[in-house]
């Protein structure tokens, strides 16, 4: 174990599994125990991490002594997890004017990424290259979209069929896209959970391997990268996180980074989760209230609602069923962050407006984390002097119908007398009033 490159650890017992390839033999669960949740861990004291930080990637695979592939020539990649962190001066100033704090706004545009432009490349790309150099050929995952849509497209790119698993209301564009690249699409009669069951029967059925979910090692080590990235361009952890919250492999990679590199920069810490819901599908945010109204009693973690066919908007978002509410909540506890609802009905509001500041089109699970955003802020949950990460998952490729309700400057003419020039600055207003108004 000694002279190899990594090996998983059960959180539960310690047991010890060497590589991918026995966890993948081991049906990717511990032998001893039985829990999904192993970590990777690194025969590296980490001395070099500070140096490759400061190269100039192409991708996350920068950070290929920190990933769990054994070879190079197994990677698979689309230019995935080296996106920019952009400073908004635009929100800076409508913090500064409104509520009169000076705070530093990063954004982290992960509608950048190579593959399929949303925060779920990097997952597909490290999975596509591991069941490459573990001459896996089938592979299937359930997915609300996004998930799906990434890791069909990789694992094409590496040869892999994958059988994908979505929910009736996934959007037509994540199908299209799936569809388009010859993997199968599975449309599930039901909701995201029932997707995920039936994913999990068929997986046993044919002995397919299968995407396990959040806290699925082969995503959390994707995504710890997040923190070499921030590193990397920011030089520090920001004090806030923001994210849209479905499943919530984010805050568990974010934790995860910062343990791994504990010895090397021992004053890291996590930042202030906040994680958002839309008000259609938020049984987080509904847990975490009660929990807080009672004062975190004992075991709060494990209590918690369940949505049957949530109605949400945003399908990427529709986890009725949060499973991973005890591991994420106590994370967020432990940050002293919180769990935000926002108004789903803001979202093309929002969409628009940051479309018409910054040139750029979201998602709509991005507006839900922008969302969230502007509630922290109503709330007074960012202080002066902080510096805050949103996380952009998605540009508006993954939702075409998203885009198409932004028009809003189109005039139908029919002679010249109805023509006359616009000046940009006529629709700000109007604009933020959309967003900031109740
Ligand atoms: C753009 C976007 N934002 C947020 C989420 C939620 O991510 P997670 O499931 O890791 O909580 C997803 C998940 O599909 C997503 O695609
Ligand atoms: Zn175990």
């Amino acid at each position: 174990m000694k002279d190899s490159k990594y090996y998983l650890k059960c959180v539960k017992c310690d047991h010890i599994t060497p590589d991918f390839g026995t966890w993948f033999e081991q049906n990717q669960i511990c032998p001893e125990c039985g829990s999904k949740h192993s970590e990777v861990w690194y025969n590296s004291d980490y001395k070099e991490l500070p140096y490759i930080i400061k190269g100039n990637p192409d991708s996350f695979w920068q950070y290929f002594y920190y990933l769990p592939l054994e070879k190079r020539e197994n990677i698979i990649s689309r230019h995935e997890g080296s996106v920019p962190v952009q400073q908004w001066w635009f929100l800076e100033d409508f913090v500064k004017d409104t509520y009169g704090l000076d705070i530093t706004i990063y954004v982290y545009r992960n509608d950048m990424n190579g593959g399929t432009g949303t925060f779920k490349d990097v997952a597909a790309a490290l999975g596509a290259s591991i069941l490459k150099e573990h001459d896996i050929k089938q592979y299937c995952v359930a997915s609300t979209g996004n998930t799906a849509t990434s890791f069909a497209k990789y694992l094409a790119i590496a040869g892999v069929n994958c059988s994908v698993f979505i929910p009736d209301n996934a959007l037509k564009a994540s199908e299209a896209m799936i569809s388009s690249f010859g993997q199968r699409v599975f449309r599930v009669k039901g909701d995201y959970s029932k997707a995920k069951s039936l994913a999990a029967e068929y997986s046993k059925k044919y002995n397919i391997l299968i995407s396990s979910g959040n806290i699925d090692p082969i995503r959390v080590e994707a995504k710890k990268t997040m923190v070499f990235e921030w590193l990397r361009q920011i030089e520090r952890m920001p004090d806030v996180y923001i994210q849209a919250i479905s499943g919530g492999t984010g805050p568990i990679a974010i934790d995860k980074g910062i343990r791994e590199i504990k010895s090397i920069y021992p004053d890291l810490k996590n930042p202030k989760f906040i994680m958002v819901q839309p008000d259609k599908c938020d049984p987080m945010v509904r847990a975490w209230e009660d929990a807080e109204s009672k004062g975190f009693p004992e075991g709060f973690e494990n209590n918690y609602p369940i949505i049957d066919n949530p109605k949400t908007e945003v399908p990427t978002l529709a986890t009725g069923n949060p499973a991973t509410y005890p591991i994420i909540s106590k994370l967020v506890k432990d940050s002293e962050g919180t769990f935000l609802r926002m108004k789903e009905e803001k979202m093309l509001a929002i969409g628009k407006l940051i479309a018409f500041e910054r040139k750029i089109n979201i998602g709509p699970a991005s507006a839900v984390c922008f969302g969230g955003f502007f509630e922290a802020l109503k709330k007074g949950l960012i202080q002066n002097g902080q510096s805050v990460m949103i996380n952009i998952g998605e540009g508006v490729r993954r939702a075409p119908d998203f885009v198409e309700q932004m028009i809003y400057t189109t005039k139908i003419v029919d002679s010249l007398d109805e023509c006359e020039p616009h000046l940009l600055d006529d629709y700000r207003k109007q604009l933020w009033d959309d967003v900031l108004n109740d």
